[in-house]
């Protein structure tokens, strides 16, 4: 048996983890599920975004699955993934629908714990100043597990993303301590890019890309492009692990636009909850879920409006819960 911690959070999270929820209930698997409040909504009724009772909760169990927190979502998610010490944000963009977007098949290794996700501003007479923090440490930690994961994986290149013509120091840090850890993967391929050309190159040759390796915000920004790349947001989950802890989550947030209405794609919170049986030594179920959905998708016709469907996000899930 599995505890799991749920916080489903604000807006489509609620919606795309009760489909989430739905799915995984079909596994032979026994799961303890432990709701916890967090967000906007939790700020509203509670006066703290992220309770210390769901902090708690969250430590305790053996993973935690998250939906999306609204405008709170920096005191939530990103404390969330300090207090747990997950160093790493795993970001996989893969394109389910390769007819469609092309072989597009990498990922994100994103730092998790730094850059200018501390979060430390201050009003100056001016403005504000934020400052970034970049340590040896922690950019070792991060390129070590970026190769560690080419190697397991079988993929054979690994790209740093930073802006260190730019910033010398931070950014510079990072580079170097990159290319000092890739000596010792001396059998994968290593290249890096600023950030900005990263962005083009994206769009222009993204089967060029295997495995990227970059910091805190850089990562944010280039993994929401990579759901652009692949038919959006609904599309792209993630792995937030560290050594004690591992927390499940779509890419994407509480989108108010769409909430309500029960239209959200619920793929990339089922993706999540994949990575997450990874994550618990249940790969098996994982794989067969990937491949049903993919199955759902191609089929195209019980599947979310931004796949070209009219099904909702509940009836899409039950669907995948179904086959
Ligand atoms: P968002 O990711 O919520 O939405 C961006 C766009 O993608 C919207 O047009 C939305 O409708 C669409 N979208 C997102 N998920 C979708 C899904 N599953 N199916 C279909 N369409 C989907 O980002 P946005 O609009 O910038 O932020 C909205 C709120 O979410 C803000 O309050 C923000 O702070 C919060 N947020 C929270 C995050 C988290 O909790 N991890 C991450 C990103 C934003
Ligand atoms: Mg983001």
């Amino acid at each position: 048996m599995y505890n799991i911690a749920v916080i489903p959070g604000d807006g489509i999270g609620q919606e795309v983890v009760e489909a989430t929820i739905t799915v995984l209930d079909k596994l032979p698997i026994d799961f303890n599920y432990t709701y916890a409040q967090a967000g906007d909504k939790c700020n509203e009724e509670q006066g703290v975004p992220l309770p210390e009772e769901t902090i708690k909760i969250a430590k305790d169990a053996d993973a935690v699955l998250f939906g999306a927190a609204g405008e709170t979502a920096a005191d939530v998610i990103v404390r969330l993934r300090r207090e747990l010490n997950t160093f790493v944000n795993l970001r996989p963009v893969k394109s389910m629908q390769p007819e469609k977007y092309g072989n597009i098949d990498f990922m994100i290794v994103r730092e998790n714990t730094e850059d200018l996700y501390i979060g430390d501003e201050e009003e100056t007479p001016e403005g504000a100043i934020a400052r970034k923090k970049i340590t040896k440490a922690a950019s070792e930690k991060i390129s070590e597990y970026a190769f560690k994961y080419a190697k397991d994986t079988g993929r054979n290149k690994v790209t740093a993303v930073h802006k260190a013509n730019v910033l010398k120091l931070s950014d510079g840090l990072f580079k170097k301590t990159f290319y000092e850890v890739a000596e010792k993967y001396p059998d994968i391929e290593t290249n890096d890019f600023y950030v900005d050309a990263t962005a083009m190159y994206l769009i222009t040759n993204p089967l060029d890309f295997e495995v990227i390796v970059t910091t805190n915000l850089y990562g944010d920004i280039l993994s929401d492009e990579g759901a652009g790349l692949v038919g959006g947001l609904g599309m792209i989950p993630s792995a937030n692990i560290g050594d004690e802890n591992g927390l499940f989550e779509p890419v994407h947030g509480s989108a108010p636009d769409i909430a309500g209405q029960g239209i959200a794609d619920p793929v990339a919170t089922i993706l999540s909850a994949c990575m997450m049986l990874d994550y618990l030594g249940e790969s098996s179920y994982a794989r067969k879920i990937e491949e049903i959905i993919i199955e759902v998708i191609q089929e195209g016709t019980n599947v979310t409006p931004d796949l070209g469907g009219t099904a909702s996000t509940q009836e899409m899930a039950e669907y995948i819960a179904s086959k």
